[in-house]
């Protein structure tokens, strides 16, 4: 039940094209393929046809990828005899909000929307989150197909089921888990990524390495973010392994999934302090690991020579090592104290034991805390 398998989606009577190899995810909410592969949307038509997805498609993308992969994607599922209807929403992180999901609650009631349809959400996490929470919800629930775009989607956001919309009061406040029926991540989409959001992605990468896979660890240290073609993609899939792997023993993030949270207690606190905008979330998660090693460090889980290792990767990926100036030691700590992980009035942290192990530890001193952000 809990496990990570590898395995073909198709046997050779039913293809003679590429094999696709899937990762799978199996969870109380639902089992699904996860699947990364150059070109792999010229899959699409067929894997949903093994899905048994037959009823009408509903495509929501945003304003920037749409344009650039909805048009082929459509032509192709129209030629396999799909009906399929799309429609974009501004890109970025304002439309992933409830007067955004109601616009698509309209198009697809307007349109007739059936239980046996599946909405395809095209983008990165943003398009996920909300496209999710949409097929989370309208009729009660209905299919969902994940095509993330994003370095950050692949390897997190498309996998595990949670999705939602942000509040004004805060982000991600609204919600629900819908675990989508498969994952099809075609890493050739990444060429058109900017380079900025594809070196925030590595961030997250680098956090699946550090959290459990000292092998990825390696070899990213050994390809460099240049990476491109069948080990890219292999690169992606060992990340997205962690993802899984964490995910299938724990659906609903109350122990194994906090490790996740890897350098997010401080990068949040910081992306926040920032200003959102100012930092992207995988900036502030890279600044949030190297702080968090620190802490780790000084608590005597790991030695100065990890810190050191991470931090040479995280910074020969092109990610940022500097708290952004004008945000003082009070207000992190104060933002950290407000954070959803806070149980009991206790700070519960992901810290690294280990290249390819962390651990959650609840009895982290606040003045430690202050002393690593103060030489910061
Ligand atoms: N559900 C989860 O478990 C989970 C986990 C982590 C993050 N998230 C959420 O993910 C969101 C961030 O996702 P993101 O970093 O992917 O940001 P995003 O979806 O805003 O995408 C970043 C930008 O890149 C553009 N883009 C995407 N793919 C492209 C491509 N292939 N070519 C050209 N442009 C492209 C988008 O239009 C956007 O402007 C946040 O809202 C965060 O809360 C959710």
């Amino acid at each position: 039940m809990e496990e990570v398998v590898e395995r073909s989606m198709f046997n050779g009577a039913q293809s003679n094209r590429m094999s696709l190899t899937g990762l799978h995810v199996t969870t109380a909410g639902g089992s699904y393929d996860v699947i990364v592969a150059h070109d792999a949307l010229e899959h699409l038509p067929e894997l949903l046809r093994a899905l048994d997805l037959r009823g009408a498609l509903w495509l929501i993308s945003d304003d920037a990828v749409y344009p650039r992969y909805g048009p082929g994607i459509e032509a192709r599922l129209c030629a396999a005899g799909f009906a399929v209807r799309g429609v974009t929403v501004p890109a970025g992180e304002a439309s992933k909000d409830l007067a955004t999901a109601t616009r698509l609650y309209d198009w697809l009631i307007g349109g007739s929307v059936e239980r046996r349809d599946a909405v395809l959400a095209l983008g990165g996490g943003v398009v996920g989150d909300l496209a999710g929470f949409v097929a989370a919800t309208v009729l009660r629930g209905i299919a969902l197909v994940q095509l993330p775009t994003t370095l950050l989607a692949m390897v997190d956001s498309a996998v595990g089921g949670k999705t939602g919309v942000n509040h004004p009061l805060g982000k991600n406040l609204i919600g629900a888990f819908h675990q989508p029926r498969l994952v099809l991540a075609d890493t050739a989409t990444l060429a058109t990524l900017p380079p900025r959001e594809l070196r925030a992605g590595w961030a997250e990468v680098i956090k699946h390495a550090m959290i459990r896979d000292a092998g990825l660890f390696t070899a990213l240290e050994e390809t460099g973010p240049a990476v491109q073609g069948e080990v890219l993609a292999d690169l992606i899939r060992r990340a997205v392994s962690v993802k899984i792997d964490v995910v299938n023993i724990d659906e609903r993030e109350t122990g194994e999934r906090m490790l996740l949270n890897y350098g997010h207690t401080l990068g949040h606190a910081i992306e926040a302090a920032a200003g959102y905008g100012e930092l992207l979330h995988g900036e502030a998660v890279a600044i949030g690991m190297r702080l968090e090693a620190q802490i780790a460090c000084r608590l005597g889980m790991i030695d100065a020579t990890v810190v050191a290792r991470q931090g040479a990767l995280l910074t020969s990926y092109g990610l940022p090592a500097a708290v952004p100036s004008g945000i003082t030691v009070d207000d992190l700590i104060e933002r950290t104290l407000r954070d959803k992980k806070v149980r009991a009035g206790r700070v519960r942290w992901a810290l690294p034991a280990a290249i390819g192990a962390a651990a959650v530890r609840d009895d982290v001193p606040e003045t430690l805390v202050r002393e690593v952000l103060a030489a910061a």
